[in-house]
């Protein structure tokens, strides 16, 4: 395995107020950050410690303050590529020098680089060696993440882990194409599922969003699947690949057209693909789309693409 070698992504930055003011408390510890932290694992050992944290959808500005000051304080950083490289990357640019040893797990959609028991595995035997050790997860670790199965591997070390929360790109990424996933008069709740999962279950119209996390290989499926219920093949859809990478783009059709849409397109992973009638208040949606009869007109005002 080996670190992160190429060079820092010009595309991601840092909101520099953020970045700011870490580097102003750069005295605190990470321990004066962690009130709200878990409790130490019962029978813990006195090892180092891990922490779960997520990066993010992949552009630094998104790291929460806790999760950097982790980072600043980690012996060893095991990362994902997808949503982490962009991070350190991101960091780098903007001068944050983090002293840890970087090693790429290089976790990519349909691409596990290293399996899952062996990341496992590296992580208790730093955590045991006395390393302070950050696991850095695209998103939120415990949004199809795998988190989860990281912490209790951890824990039945006698391992103390600490979590930080992560945005994740179930929500961040529908945002930058001007998508909220609930919205007053259009969608009252909001489902994030895979491909993988039995979308057939899944219940409700187009009032209730659903959120599809590696769906692209699918999508063809999912759409036919989803068009089946209450929703109808004339329901929106929007697919956003890439978020906050060089390659972002969006994509608006409907449960009808989106799978052609993408193959002509030629659509690829990482994507967030939306579906309901939130995906009409996107200013990607084409005006026949965002004119369809909605008895609460959010449209009405005029709309601009979101600066995120
Ligand atoms: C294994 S899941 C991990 C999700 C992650 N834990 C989260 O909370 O965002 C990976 C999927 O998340 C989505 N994803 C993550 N980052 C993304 C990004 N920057 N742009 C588009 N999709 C992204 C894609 O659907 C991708 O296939």
């Amino acid at each position: 395995m080996s670190g992160f070698t190429e060079g820092a992504d010009a595309g991601a930055s840092v909101t520099s107020t953020v970045a700011d003011a870490v580097r102003a408390d750069s005295s605190a510890s990470v321990s004066d950050a962690t009130m709200l932290r878990a409790a130490p694992t019962p029978g813990a050992a006195a090892s180092g410690v891990v922490w779960l944290v997520g990066a993010g959808p992949g552009d630094a500005g998104l790291l929460t303050v806790r999760g950097l000051r982790a980072l600043e304080s980690a012996d060893v950083i095991v990362a994902d590529r997808l949503g982490a490289r962009g991070v350190l990357d991101g960091l780098a640019a903007e001068g944050v020098h983090l002293t840890a040893e970087v090693i790429d797990v290089g976790k990519l959609p349909g691409h596990h680089a290293v399996p899952q028991d062996a990341i496992n595995a590296l992580l208790v035997r730093e955590a045991l060696a006395g390393r302070t050790v950050v696991r850095l997860k695209g998103g939120d670790p415990y949004v199809f993440g795998r988190g989860g199965e990281e912490l209790f591997a951890c824990q039945e070390a006698g391992i103390d882990v600490r979590v930080v929360p992560g945005v994740t790109s179930a929500v961040s990424v529908p945002a930058l194409a001007g998508i909220p996933l609930t919205h007053r008069g259009v969608a009252t709740s909001f489902t994030v599922a895979t491909a993988h999962d039995q979308i057939t279950s899944l219940g409700g119209g187009r009032d209730h969003t659903v959120v599809l996390l590696m769906g692209v290989g699918t999508l063809a499926h999912s759409a036919v699947v989803l068009a089946r219920g209450e929703r109808g093949a004339d329901c929106p859809v929007a697919i956003v690949e890439d978020g906050f990478g060089a390659r972002q783009r969006v994509t608006v059709g409907t449960l009808a057209t989106i799978a052609a849409q993408a193959a002509e397109r030629g659509v690829r992973s990482p994507a967030v693909v939306v579906v309901g009638d939130v995906v009409r208040l996107s200013p990607y949606a084409p005006a026949a789309l965002a004119s369809l009869d909605l008895t609460f007109d959010p449209l009405a005002v005029p709309r601009k693409a979101p600066s995120l």
